[in-house]
């Protein structure tokens, strides 16, 4: 968790490009792709520090969608009260695949600015960041992005909100199948999150004490698997956890159980994880970055700054203008991989 202390002040990575001309006196807001707990917390941020400014903040129905159909209307600060500790988003959330054509965005910039918007705050994940950057470039709007995905792969910063809580969430149900799969010596595949992403995986392997891991990132290979598992059976272990991200680049838990059945004629038990990992209440973690992101993003109109990343660099909170962002999230951490078979012999 963040140590507790006031927000430290913003720093833009490029000086050079902190001011822009827009005065934005009417934002819009709006929460797109996999909700994500914590999102209101950001939410609620951005009203509240917009509102103490003198800003007024429009609220955007369904994401992008929203944009599109003019689905928006003002949100106060009382409209964000009772929300900082609910999971979900409180606006509404879509993937839109038709934001992706440059006809629907023109149609967006021009419902904004019909009704006198000229910034926009999206809260989401790597999606939502592409779509906000082709916005921005093509309206002349000034936008802000908050990221927050439960896979934590957004690039360009270190942490984007709800994947503590993920991790949290999945850990408790980890701790509760280790109960039972020691008591009956068995096998089990635990299928989480994170179909182009392991770092949910990584971080619940770890934090459980998992015996193997499989990654979106790496090429999944049976028979090292299989060579793991006997070969913890043969160190005395008599049950083991082995922790899969989803999707079709793994395979998923089940194919890789039927894998494992097939070649070393060991049984085991699947338990897949999904969505309950994207609900309940954020932790404390995800809070209070939702928190620090949220003001930062309101005050980043005040200030002037150009659309950017509102990105959490070494535990600080800074600016990286959309010109900046990296094409890709940060890679897995090797050492991190290793870690789960080091600490699993
Ligand atoms: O939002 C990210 C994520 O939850 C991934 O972890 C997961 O692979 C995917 O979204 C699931 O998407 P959907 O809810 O659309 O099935």
């Amino acid at each position: 968790m963040d140590e507790v202390k006031p927000p430290p002040p913003m720093v833009s990575t490029n000086e050079a490009s902190r001011r822009t001309p827009k005065n934005v006196r009417r934002l819009a807001l709006l929460t797109a792709g996999g909700d994500a707990p914590g999102m209101n917390a950001a939410a609620r941020a951005v009203v509240r520090t917009a509102g103490g400014a003198g800003l007024e903040v429009m609220g955007v129905q369904r994401g992008f969608e929203g944009l599109i159909y003019g689905n928006f209307e003002p949100l106060a600060n009382r409209a964000v009260s009772n929300v900082i500790q609910r999971g979900g988003t409180i606006l509404e959330t879509s993937r839109s695949p038709q934001f992706a054509m440059e006809a629907a965005r023109a149609r967006a910039a021009e419902n904004l600015t019909y009704r006198g918007v000229n910034g926009l705050v999206v809260i989401g994940g790597d999606g939502s960041l592409r779509a906000a950057r082709a916005f921005a470039s093509e309206s002349g709007m000034s936008v802000m992005l908050i990221p927050a995905s439960i896979d934590n792969d957004v690039p360009s910063t270190d942490y984007s909100i709800g994947f503590d809580t993920a991790v949290n969430t999945a850990l408790e149900a980890i701790d509760r199948i280790r109960d039972t799969a020691f008591a009956g010596d068995r096998l089990f595949f635990v299928e989480v999150m994170g179909r182009d992403s392991g770092f949910i995986a990584l971080s619940v392997a770890i934090g459980g004490g998992a015996e193997a891991v499989v990654v979106p990132e790496i090429p999944f290979d049976i028979d090292d698997l299989c060579r793991r598992i006997e070969d913890s059976q043969v160190r005395g272990k008599r049950s083991s956890i082995i922790v899969v991200s989803e999707g079709p680049r793994t395979g998923g838990a089940i194919a890789i159980a039927n894998a494992v059945a097939e070649q070393v004629g060991m049984q085991s038990r699947v338990v897949v994880l999904g969505h309950i990992q994207r609900g309940g209440a954020p932790t404390a973690r995800d809070r209070m970055t939702a928190s620090r992101m949220g003001a930062a993003a309101a005050m980043a109109f005040i200030e002037q700054r150009p659309s950017s990343l509102i990105a959490e660099k070494d535990s600080r909170i800074v600016l990286v203008p959309f010109t900046e962002v990296a094409d890709k999230p940060q890679p897995l951490d090797q050492s991190l991989i290793d870690l789960v078979y080091s600490l699993s012999i």
